[in-house]
């Protein structure tokens, strides 16, 4: 658009630079008729000197050659002499005509008029002035052109760029924002633009979609903290009365119908506990209850605590820390993550194999912990999904008892610490999870 508009002013300045030009030449023309026709009137010979030095405003390099009717020259020009006589019929008939001529390199704009004297006599004027002028004017015009269009061009690419960036500045902080929300910081808003426009109107329906999904959230994770609590106290008066009733049987069957109800209560006590840690875990005022913790000495708890079921499949558990471990934690919250970690290491180990824990400290202020164990291992499909809630190996579902909790609060709980935890797995020989903690927290 601006080389189409560049291209109108650049032709009409031109029209109206050569119309400019030719009406001061034909004023130049009259003036020197006017005294050519005086002088020969009063039958004096023709003053050249008071001739050439007529001139007219608004023109360069003007001069003039007068020839009679027949084409023969009475005043001679040295440039314009260079030029063939025109086509006198032409003029003689048409009274003016005007041409475009190059002579020596310059352009002229030459007219040719006819005239007569009140002796009947007539006479063909010839003037000329240089177009140096309007094609020097053109030039300067087509050079600015040259600048002005590009670097408009860049000037308004630059200010299109930064101002576009200023409009979509909000837009591009909201959507960052909305990118970061997830089940997990639900509390988090929309930063919403100050100018009252669509814009800002958007966010705050965003921000009360938001609200509302975020009430929904809360009321579902009320729901599950309420029914796992309201579950645990039948469950424990359940357990003790069948507990009590098994010591007063004296029928074996009975008896081991008596052990199945009292382990699948096992089983769902634990389920329940862990929707209850769940519950608790999802809930925004979760704090750690942090101080200083002897990690060697936990670990030691735990794996003590899960012996008798360790033996049970003949495995040995490794506890090879020699030095005290300190670090900042919560020791409750932390006794899960590794009691869940060992529990599964036994649950998924061959029969006959050893558990290993170990400590290591990897920087000045972390330390790594190791389960690893020996057994089927999970496979590389699998990993991805094995932290997510409920998430449980096809194979083993059928097989062994759990709900798919434990390594979803595991992370929880690591994550709260600030800490990272990962598997490593190699199908069907063996399986480490290792927990990386800073020890100042
Ligand atoms: N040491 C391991 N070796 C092989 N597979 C494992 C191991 N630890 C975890 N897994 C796989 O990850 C899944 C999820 O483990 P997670 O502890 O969350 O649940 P779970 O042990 O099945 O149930 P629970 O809630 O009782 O712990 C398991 O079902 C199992 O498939
Ligand atoms: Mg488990």
């Amino acid at each position: 658009m601006l080389t189409v508009f560049a291209a109108i002013i650049y032709d009409s300045t031109k029209d109206a630079s050569f119309l400019k030009l030719n009406t001061n030449l034909k004023s130049y023309s009259i003036s020197l008729r006017t005294e050519i026709e005086d002088e020969l009137d009063d039958n004096s010979s023709l003053d050249l000197k008071k001739l050439s030095s007529i001139r007219s405003k608004g023109l360069i390099g003007e001069r003039f050659q007068l020839f009679n009717k027949e084409g023969g020259v009475i005043i001679k020009d040295s440039i314009l002499s260079k030029i063939p006589v025109p086509n006198l019929s032409k003029v003689l008939n048409e009274s003016f005509e005007m041409d475009r001529q190059k002579i020596d390199h310059r352009k002229y704009h030459i007219l040719w008029s006819k005239f007569e004297t009140e002796s009947d006599s007539v006479y063909i004027l010839e003037t000329a002035a240089s177009v140096k002028d309007v094609f020097d004017e053109l030039d300067r015009l087509f050079y600015l052109f040259l600048i002005i269009i590009p670097a408009g061009l860049i000037i308004t690419g630059i200010a299109a760029y930064f101002i576009s960036k200023a409009a979509f500045k909000p837009i591009a902080q909201m959507s960052n924002t909305a990118k970061k929300i997830s089940g997990k910081n639900l509390d988090k808003r929309l930063e919403l633009p100050i100018a009252k426009d669509e814009v800002r109107a958007l966010g705050e329906t965003l921000n009360e979609m938001i609200e509302r999904i975020d009430e929904a959230f809360k009321s579902q994770k009320r729901f599950v903290a309420n029914a796992s609590h309201e579950i645990r106290t039948p469950l424990t008066v359940i357990q003790t009365e069948l507990e009590i009733l098994e010591k007063r049987l004296n029928d074996n069957e009975s008896k081991e119908s008596i052990k199945n109800a009292l382990s699948e209560i096992e089983d769902l006590t634990k389920l329940t506990n862990s929707l209850l840690t769940i519950a608790k875990l999802d809930s925004s005022h979760t704090k750690l209850n942090l101080s200083v913790v002897r990690i060697d000495e936990l670990l030691a708890d735990c794996a003590q605590a899960l012996n008798s079921a360790a033996l049970k499949k003949n495995i040995q558990i490794n506890l090879s820390i020699d030095d005290a471990v300190e670090i900042k934690a919560d020791k409750e919250k932390l006794k899960s993550v590794f009691l869940n970690l060992i529990d599964n290491a036994i649950k998924y180990s061959f029969p006959h194999t050893s558990v290993t824990i170990n400590i290591e400290q990897v920087a000045n202020d972390k330390v790594k912990i190791r389960v690893e164990n020996a057994g089927p291992g999970i496979s590389p499909a699998e990993i991805p999904y094995i932290f997510n809630r409920f998430y449980r190996s096809n194979e083993i579902r059928a097989e062994l008892n759990g709900s798919g909790l434990g390594l979803a609060i595991a992370k929880e709980i690591v994550e709260l610490h600030r800490g990272e935890i990962k598997v490593e797995s190699k199908a069907g020989e063996r399986t480490s999870f290792n927990v990386i903690l800073s020890t100042n927290l």
